[in-house]
């Protein structure tokens, strides 16, 4: 079944929609994206991303073309047009297409940016847990992570690392110590401890980080924010990583050496049945 999209305004079949060659997204990866879950055909943390999105393009000094509300109501269109009960909503937002290919940024006022939105369709998105085995790859990706950009080519490649490696997902290693995953936030459980890296420009403010600390915090959990290594990885009692697309996800073994029994563990299974069921409650 062909999907309906979204393109500057317009709601259209996927083979009808259209992007310049020109458009900024395409030639120098200029251009921000937000991922939002669809869970009950309602929409979880939207704020938190509609939040974050405004950031991302003052960061980047792109002019924001749409207003929360607007947004929110786009998503909801989509949603509603595409039948999605459970899935995900993509949102991109570029510098636009100026005439002709050019370093130096366009005119605001003459080149209006990009907004595109389109639906995933994930039946069976909030029972499905699939144990994930990590990799340890070099995070050699730009300085400014806390930006949630189109430059995907490297977290890309440490996925095929992976895979290569009979791995299912990478998690990226600088000076010796766990960023972050390839498209998620990581996470060990020591003793009790729930830790995962501090937020700095290192790494993107997973808007279901934000949550799951907030949640595990109500529930008198433990939550040390501080950097990690592979080696306190592989000897946890537990890891775990989060995102919009997989919530909170048990990783089972890291560079080889498994955790536990290799099972997911009690506290990361408790942390999703909480995220669910609170993000579900203030779903819109
Ligand atoms: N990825 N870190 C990185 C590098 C990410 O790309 C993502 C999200 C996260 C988690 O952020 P959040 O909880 O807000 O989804 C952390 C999205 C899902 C993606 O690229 O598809």
């Amino acid at each position: 079944m062909s999907r309906i999209v979204y393109v500057n305004g317009e709601y259209l079949p996927e083979a009808d929609a259209k992007i310049s060659i020109f458009d900024r997204g395409f030639l120098f990866a200029d251009g921000v994206y937000e991922v939002t879950s669809v869970l009950d055909g309602k929409l979880i943390d939207f704020d938190g991303h509609a939040v974050r999105l405004e950031r991302s393009l003052n960061e980047l000094d792109m002019p924001n073309p749409i207003s929360k509300d607007d947004l929110l109501e786009v998503h909801r269109k989509l949603v509603a047009d595409n039948g999605i009960v459970e899935g995900l909503v993509y949102l991109q937002i570029t510098r636009g297409a100026p005439a002709d290919r050019d370093f130096v940024f366009p005119n605001p006022d003459e080149t209006r940016p990009t907004v595109v939105l389109f639906t995933q369709n994930k039946p069976g998105l909030a029972e499905t847990v699939n144990p994930v085995k990590v990799i340890s790859v070099e995070d050699i990706r730009w300085g400014r992570r806390d930006i949630k950009t189109v430059q995907l080519l490297y977290p890309s490649m440490g996925k095929m690392m992976a895979k290569a490696a009979g791995a299912d997902d990478a998690w990226l290693v600088e000076d010796g110590y766990v960023t972050e995953g390839t498209s998620n936030n990581a996470y060990i459980v020591k003793d009790g401890k729930i830790i995962t890296r501090a937020l700095s420009t290192d790494i993107l403010h997973g808007i279901t980080r934000a949550a799951v600390l907030r949640f595990a915090r109500e529930a008198q959990m433990e939550v040390v924010e501080r950097s990690f290594t592979i080696a306190e990885a592989q000897a946890a009692d537990e890891a775990f990583f989060t995102s919009a697309s997989a919530f909170v996800m048990p990783v089972v073994e890291v560079d080889g050496a498994q955790l536990g029994d290799g099972n997911p563990g009690p506290v990361m299974t408790r942390l999703r049945e909480i995220y669910l069921e609170e993000s579900l409650k203030k779903a819109v």
